[in-house]
């Protein structure tokens, strides 16, 4: 399916029908631009995180993991600046009562006429622009007035800063060396939106690169493209992403410089992924305000504060890409299809087994064991409701890539079928080595035709 054709509302609609992911509270109404994820969606959530940790830490040797507090100490962000300066300007217009981000107008509509932007029609009147601090702000201790403020994180990558002194003695390290973290940031965001694309609680897979100074803008290069190859390897369409290279007005106060890899989502052009050289501004920024000297020091005495790259991505973010990409209509044998063509390495199933006739006991017993074995090693399914042109559709729908059937032939010569989601091709293996067929089927380079 092409890009122009397939709207935000398809995949919501997918991803709600098929229990990916529900509007939040919707019993009470909602919570604007919060989702959950249902079994699917955590599965699949699940799977993007673990293949970006593996490619991180487990395919090298100079990366490591960490998992650090959500609550910080509040001096971490006036150090790192986010105090003062992670705002974005806003307006409000006096006669919608609706607030907008000030430097984002043209993508915003007039509350009064949806057709207009606002300060397009002589109705709006708006403020003059107030800077907004996107931290969420709680307290610490059961006492509101006397208890101390803290922030809920907006970035994972001041919990790795925190650290750098940690991971440099305890686990080792020499520069070239990166700690790399998965987990929930929140911002208050003016405008979420777009379903999971913007919303004020995300996750985060951020990695901090330290590496010498002189070094810097390699590894700056050399992480735009290993970025750009994991999405690629997991089956985003190279046509369907790019990178850009930020214009000096529009760099964080922390960057000397930052690439995004953008996504073309149906909204169109978007941010993706964000590759930023900070420099020293954050091993600096701690340094001075906690008094502990965060810097390298050589066997010899060299000693250098290390300059840090930094991919970082968002987990929801990189979810719905992966939606995005994957979703396909097609017609097939005069009816329609809807199809996700995931990767086999993202899809929440790897493989269902469905006996041909759910009624059959025979048929079930052989369909149970087989169920038995892969599931020690797999996520799988085991589907005997309704006909077996629905239960291969609800299969396509969740882009689990193989379907094992087990029919009469089954109990004659002990082989079941293969069905390829994507081609539709079926064929015929033994039942005693399906395990070693997924096994290996998972492992294969994967490259499904997608269109455009
Ligand atoms: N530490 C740098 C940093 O946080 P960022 O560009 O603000 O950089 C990195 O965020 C990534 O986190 C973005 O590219 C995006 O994938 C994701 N992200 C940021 N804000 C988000 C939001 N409100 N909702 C969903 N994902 C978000």
């Amino acid at each position: 399916m092409t890009a122009d054709a397939l709207t935000m509302d398809k995949i919501v609609s997918l991803a709600r029908r098929r229990g990916f992911v529900f509007p939040s509270s919707e019993i009470y109404g909602g919570l604007g631009s919060a989702y959950d994820y249902g079994h699917y969606g955590v599965l699949a959530k699940n799977n993007v995180k673990a293949r970006w940790l593996e490619a991180m830490t487990q395919e090298r040797d100079d990366i490591v993991a960490l998992d650090s507090a959500i609550i910080l100490n509040p001096r971490v962000w006036e150090a790192s600046g986010h105090v003062a300066g992670f705002t974005d300007p806003l307006v409000d217009c006096r006669t919608c009562k609706l607030r907008f981000r000030a430097d984002d107008l043209a993508s915003a509509q007039c509350g009064r006429k949806p057709s207009k932007h606002p300060g397009e029609t002589e109705e709006c009147d708006l403020t003059e622009p107030r800077r907004f601090n996107l931290m969420f702000e709680t307290h610490l201790g059961p006492m509101h007035e006397t208890a101390d403020k803290v922030y809920l994180r907006p970035e994972t990558a001041q919990g790795i800063f925190v650290n750098f002194k940690n991971v440099l003695q305890l686990a080792r390290r020499t520069p070239p060396f990166g700690i790399a973290q998965i987990g929930k940031s929140f911002r208050n965001e003016i405008t979420p939106g777009n379903f999971l694309f913007r919303t004020r609680e995300f996750e985060q897979m951020e990695m901090e690169y330290f590496v010498p100074p002189d070094e810097a803008d390699r590894w700056y290069a050399y992480w735009i493209e290993e970025r750009l190859g994991w999405y690629t390897r997991y089956g985003i369409r190279p046509g369907h992403l790019r990178v850009r290279e930020h214009d000096a007005d529009e760099l964080s106060h922390y960057s000397k410089a930052t690439s995004d890899i953008e996504y073309l989502f149906p909204i169109g052009w978007s941010e993706l992924e964000g590759i930023a050289n900070r420099g020293d501004f954050d091993l600096t920024q701690h340094s001075e305000h906690s008094g502990t000297k965060l810097e390298y020091v050589g066997p010899d005495g060299e000693r250098y504060t290390p300059h840090v790259i930094e991919p970082a991505g968002g987990v929801d973010r990189a979810l719905l890409a992966f939606l995005v990409d994957a979703y396909d209509e097609e017609v097939v044998a005069e009816r329609e299809r809807v199809v996700l063509r995931l990767h086999p390495r993202i899809a929440p199933v790897k493989a269902a087994v469905l006996p041909l006739i759910a009624k059959d006991e025979q048929m079930v017993s052989r369909a149970r064991s087989l169920y038995e074995d892969l599931r020690r090693r797999h996520v799988v399914e085991y589907d005997d409701g309704g006909a077996i042109g629905r239960r291969y559709r609800r299969q396509d729908e969740i882009g689990t890539p193989f379907a094992f059937t087990i029919d009469e032939q089954t109990l004659e010569d002990d082989t079941v079928t293969v069905r390829d989601r994507d081609s539709l091709a079926q064929k015929r293996i033994s039942i005693d080595s399906a395990r070693a067929w997924m096994d290996d089927a998972l492992e294969r380079p994967w490259n499904t035709p997608k269109a455009g």
